[in-house]
């Protein structure tokens, strides 16, 4: 595995190869970051990892500076995984100056994960575009684990006429159902036994809306008040469609369930398509 941090010296690397498949990370990876590498494997030659923990989509009070930083061990890893090239740039190689131009994603920035994360997703798009232009895939992967931000740009991509496919991957759970997470790690063991009711309410409205309750609403509040009466602190629990993630229309459309919760410290999120 070739690893780079300078972009002039990555895109002489790339200049050579064939069809570059890209998976963007933030590093302290785990089986869920390794199952897209394995994933991108099938979709072309040249598989491109990056791993850049990005100030941009970070707010103010957030744990950028904590942020678990693991550079040997995620190298290990991506190169156990076949990953080809990996960019893991400083700031001063991303940003050289302060990033002045930004990518505005329309107003679903400010609903759901982007109401408590104010500018988290103008951050996210800025970089993947930015890395875009600096890897030139032509095919990029990311979770459906963050599947508002898969969303988000996947409608850049194409807005933006960007000639790469994006593909979504599945997410990778512990057994017990808890989304594989780089915050679990702030998980007290106590926390870490509770910390799977979130996939569970996520999966009893699934099966509430197969067998055809259409309240939403008060399905949501339901499920809000079990995590509530369990020491979580509750953010959101949405039913939205899956293509644009707004309220759902009378109909039939694909719907995804969405929740993000407080347990302890860490703020957990999770996600069920129907
Ligand atoms: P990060 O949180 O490191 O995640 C990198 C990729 O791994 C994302 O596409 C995310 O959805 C995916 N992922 C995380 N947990 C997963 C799981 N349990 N199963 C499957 N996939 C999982 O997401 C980011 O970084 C950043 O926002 C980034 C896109 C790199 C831009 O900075």
């Amino acid at each position: 595995m070739q690893i780079h941090s300078s972009i002039p010296d990555l895109r002489a690397t790339l200049k050579t190869c064939d069809r570059i498949v890209f998976v963007p990370t933030m590093g302290n990876l785990h089986e869920g970051h390794i199952s897209l590498m394995t994933q991108a494997r099938q979709h072309g030659d040249t598989v491109v990892a990056s791993l850049f923990v990005n100030r941009l989509q970070f707010g103010p009070n957030e744990d950028f500076d904590k942020y678990p930083r693991t550079f040997e061990a995620d190298c290990e890893q991506l190169q156990g995984a076949g990953v080809n090239v990996l960019f893991a740039p400083t700031e001063q190689d991303l940003y050289p100056e302060a990033q002045q131009y930004q990518v505005d994603p329309p107003d679903i920035q400010n609903q759901l994960e982007g109401e408590f994360r104010p500018g988290h997703f103008r951050g996210v798009a800025t970089v993947v575009l930015k890395l875009f232009n600096i890897v030139q895939p032509q095919v990029a992967i990311f979770g459906k684990k963050d599947y508002q931000q898969l969303m988000v740009l996947r409608n850049m991509t194409r807005q933006l006429a960007l000639p790469i496919e994006i593909v979504g991957g599945e997410t990778v759970r512990a057994e017990d159902g808890l989304a594989l997470s780089s915050r679990n790690g702030y998980l007290t063991p106590a926390e870490r036994a509770e910390a799977p009711r979130l996939y569970r309410v996520l999966c009893d409205i699934r099966d509430a809306i197969r067998d055809g309750d259409r309240d939403f609403v008060k399905l949501e509040q339901a499920a809000v008040v079990q995590l509530d009466t369990h020491g979580w602190r509750t953010d959101y629990v949405a039913v939205r469609q899956q293509s644009d993630l707004q309220l759902p229309l009378a109909g039939k459309q694909s719907l995804v369930v969405l929740a993000a919760s407080r347990l302890g410290i860490p703020r957990l999120i999770d996600n069920i398509e129907i």
